[in-house]
């Protein structure tokens, strides 16, 4: 993919080539923001993460449906905030993303707990709040969240994570719906769940979910799991249960490079009708979707060298700030901040961190790359500043949000204090706490 067929990616991220050809994104210049906030910065764009959420609503239209967005793709208030905003449920994994949903703003009862190991901590924490649905993947998180509520006597609404044995052809990594996999219960251990069920009164089953995996390029995969879901509707009604949702995950695929992905459109229309006769109301979990190619993450090149016949690009944005390179090989577009200039060679972008693994992108075709200059990786608003971590005792990214003309910083850059802070120097000798 050379710079000039990056158009379509560009428009998709919101940007454009002002008329001096730098880069901007909304109304607002990419460079302003890396010269106001420094680098490495993620920037996320409002009016794109509107946009998608819109197109959602649309394709969903005819269904009673809800969305609820997955918090683990970007969880910055300000991102939460808004999709609560436009009518959002949250789609959360942990007791932490629980503390951001709530406190974002997402009502509780439009909230929905994923995830295979949650903890009591973590359970407690939900049947608290109030939550609108505890989605359990096994027997046994199933047997604790009956404990637990007998014990606190608390009711709570769950949803059922069937596995579908689906194989969606998505990295390895990211497939959730194969038999085998931690995720879901079999289908075989489906009439154990509603034995256990039918002796808990404090507990409703109010759903039947399925997740398939991230990242998803083909609907055939995700139309047998929506088969095998409404199997599994025909077979808990069978048994006296009546769940009043089909929550159909999440996992919509983007275009980061050449990908076509599915519309959202083209997702739903296969399943549509049999959905609409289920009489269920359809609930969906998109993280990477509603926030990709919202996102951009800025950074400045410090040096060049040549190597064994590369060129090497050293940038301070390092797998520590964006791990999918690294982690998943995964393929981000680049570009040039500033007007590209002249002929384009390929180029090894890489980070400061102490891992040969430490790339953004390898061999890519980019035009003269000068220590100084900036870059733009772009589809960084999903599962990028969330899979970021200190190793290296590198700071964390500041977060940015631009809304048209307006733009605010989201999340300040860590200080390097942060970095240890709580940590005990001496926890024996003479500082001892
Ligand atoms: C249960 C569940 N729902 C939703 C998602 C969101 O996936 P995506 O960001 O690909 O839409 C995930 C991601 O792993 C998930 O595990």
């Amino acid at each position: 993919v050379g710079q000039g067929l990056l158009t379509p990616i560009l428009a998709e991220s919101g940007l454009a080539r002002r008329h001096d050809g730098t880069l901007a994104l909304g109304e607002v210049a990419l460079s302003h923001i890396a010269d106001a906030v420094g680098t490495p910065t993620f920037v996320y764009d409002a009016a794109g993460i509107r946009m998608r959420y819109r197109t959602l609503t649309d394709a969903l239209a005819s269904l009673p449906a809800r969305i609820c967005y997955a918090v683990k793709a970007n969880g910055n208030l300000a991102v939460l905030r808004l999709l609560a905003d436009l009518g959002a449920g949250a789609d959360i994994v942990s007791g932490g993303e629980l503390l951001r949903a709530l406190t974002a703003g997402f009502p509780p009862e439009r909230i929905v707990f994923s995830g295979v190991g949650k903890s009591d901590e973590e359970l407690l924490a939900a049947l608290a709040a109030g939550i609108g649905c505890i989605n359990v993947e096994s027997i046994s998180e199933l047997q604790r969240l009956v404990a637990l509520t007998e014990l606190h006597q608390a009711d709570a609404v769950v949803g059922l994570r069937i596995n579908p044995d689906v194989v969606a052809g998505a990295h390895p990594y990211i497939t959730t719906g194969k038999g085998g996999l931690k995720f879901g219960v079999p289908a075989d251990q489906v009439a154990s769940c509603l034995a256990l069920l039918d002796e808990a009164p404090r507990l409703r089953l109010g759903s039947l979910a399925m997740h398939l995996g991230s990242q998803l390029l083909d609907p055939a995969p995700f139309e047998r799991g929506v088969d095998r879901l409404i199997d599994a509707l025909a077979q808990v009604r069978e048994a006296g249960f009546a769940p009043d949702t089909l929550d159909l995950g999440g996992g919509f695929g983007v275009r980061y490079r050449d990908e076509k992905p599915p519309t959202i459109e083209e997702w739903i229309a296969p399943v549509r009708a049999r959905l609409a006769e289920s009489g269920c109301m359809v609930q969906v979990e998109p993280g990477r979707y509603l926030v990709a190619n919202a996102g951009v993450l800025l950074t400045r090149v410090l040096h060049r060298k040549h190597s064994g016949g590369r060129e090497i690009a050293i940038v301070d944005a390092g797998l520590n700030d964006l791990l999918r390179p690294a982690l998943y090989g995964a393929w981000h577009a680049i570009v040039p901040v500033e007007a590209p200039e002249g002929a384009e060679g390929p180029v090894d972008v890489v980070g400061p961190v102490c891992e040969s693994g430490d790339f953004l992108a390898l061999e890519r075709s980019l035009p003269p790359v000068r220590s100084g200059q900036l870059l733009a990786v772009l589809g960084a608003g999903a599962y990028g500043f969330t899979m970021s971590s200190n190793y290296n005792a590198r700071a964390r990214a500041a977060e940015v949000l631009v809304d048209g003309g307006r733009w605010a910083v989201v999340r300040p850059r860590e200080r390097l204090a942060d970095l240890f802070r709580g940590e005990v120097r001496d926890p024996f000798g003479p500082e001892a706490p």
